[in-house]
């Protein structure tokens, strides 16, 4: 008689990771903060260049159970990217990880190309090799350029006017040819203007360039003055019109185009807009009505390369991932408040 011995292992089922690259920083966080609550296994890959060592302390401190892995690194190296799919089972990427400012990019345009476009393609060739088939990645308003016409949907001509707008676009269709060629779908967010704050974790660029923050900067420095750059704009007031879309609803968007991606969806981008604009004197007078006193202000030339308006039209962000932002500029200057009072 033939004895078979059978070993039964134990089986556990491996729970793939989401990669979340810049998840040290300011919209990055607030995604990871959000898919650590859902119980998400996630993989932070940063350099903390621009990213805080002390948000992913407050990332770790938040979750209940799920693993929350942090990986110091930089995406021009592909050795840094490589070893995490290597090291970690990872299903999906959320990228984020990129330099945001416009006026840097026309002064140092190489350094935006390198890091946006180069570092991005050491990404995507990780993923290709590993076989990780899904991307949500940060695209922006900036590769519309100046606008033909608003509110903007995704079919307006992209034709950006900075290095920063050209960096994202190149990305984007960089990502079409990934898609076409390999299969590696991804869903392209063109994000309007984000503010607010989860409150755990909020805005913390340094230098600081945005609005919100700015506005509120001034009121908790010793002396401080907002400086308003342009109001000869042709607008309502003079003031340059924007779509401010709350940091939580954005990320409401991300997690939507995951499970998208999830379900089979195919590769598309979407605007991420409220469909409304507030003009630069609207957004001030709601800070100085949240803080509760006047705040001071100084009426300065326009910045340059700033358009006079831009709005999204969000219809195919609702329509097809069934999006429905619901924060109001109020909520965001409230929360972006008690974030700015945290952070003095
Ligand atoms: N503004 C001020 N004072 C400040 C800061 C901003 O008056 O201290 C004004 C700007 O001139 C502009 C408006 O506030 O009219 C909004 O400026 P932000 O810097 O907050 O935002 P932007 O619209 O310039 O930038 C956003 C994103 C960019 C993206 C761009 C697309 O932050 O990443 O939209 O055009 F590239």
């Amino acid at each position: 008689m033939t004895v078979v011995t059978i070993h039964i292992y134990p089986y556990v089922t491996p729970q793939c990771m989401i990669l979340v690259t810049g998840g040290a920083g300011y919209i990055g966080s607030h995604c990871a903060i959000r898919l650590i609550e859902e119980g998400k296994d996630i993989v932070i890959f940063d350099s903390l260049e621009l990213g805080h060592k002390e948000t992913v302390d407050t990332l770790r401190s938040v979750s209940k159970g799920s693993k929350v892995e942090f990986v110091q690194g930089d995406l021009k190296n592909p050795s840094d990217i490589r070893s995490v799919f290597e090291k970690y089972d990872i299903d999906a990427v959320v990228h984020f990880a990129a330099y945001s400012q416009v006026a840097e990019s026309m002064k140092d345009p190489q350094k935006y190309y390198y890091n946006n476009v180069y570092g991005t393609l050491n990404l995507l060739s990780a993923m290709k090799d590993a076989r990780v088939g899904k991307i949500v990645f940060s695209s922006t308003a900036a590769t519309y350029g100046e606008p033909e016409y608003v509110p903007i949907d995704e079919v307006h001509p992209q034709m950006p006017i900075n290095p920063y707008g050209n960096s994202k676009l190149m990305v984007e269709r960089i990502m079409d040819d990934y898609s076409r060629a390999y299969g590696l779908r991804s869903v392209r967010l063109r994000y309007f203007n984000v503010v607010g704050a989860d409150g755990r974790i909020g805005e913390w660029h340094v230098p600081e360039t945005h609005l919100v923050p700015n506005v509120l900067k001034s009121v908790l420095s010793p002396g401080g003055v907002f400086s308003m750059f342009g109001t000869d704009y042709d607008t309502r007031d003079g003031t340059c019109v924007r779509d401010y879309i709350d940091v939580r609803d954005l990320i409401d968007a991300h997690i939507l185009a995951l499970s998208y991606l999830d379900k089979g969806g195919e590769t598309d981008y979407f605007n991420l807009g409220t469909n409304d604009g507030s003009t630069v004197r609207e957004v001030f007078s709601e800070c100085e009505a949240v803080v509760g006193s006047k705040i001071q202000v100084n009426e300065c030339a326009r910045r340059p390369g700033d358009p006079a308006v831009l709005i999204a039209d969000n219809q195919k962000a609702k329509s097809v991932l069934g999006w429905e932002p619901k924060h109001t500029l109020k909520e965001s200057v409230e929360t972006a408040w008690s974030w700015e009072q945290k952070l003095n």
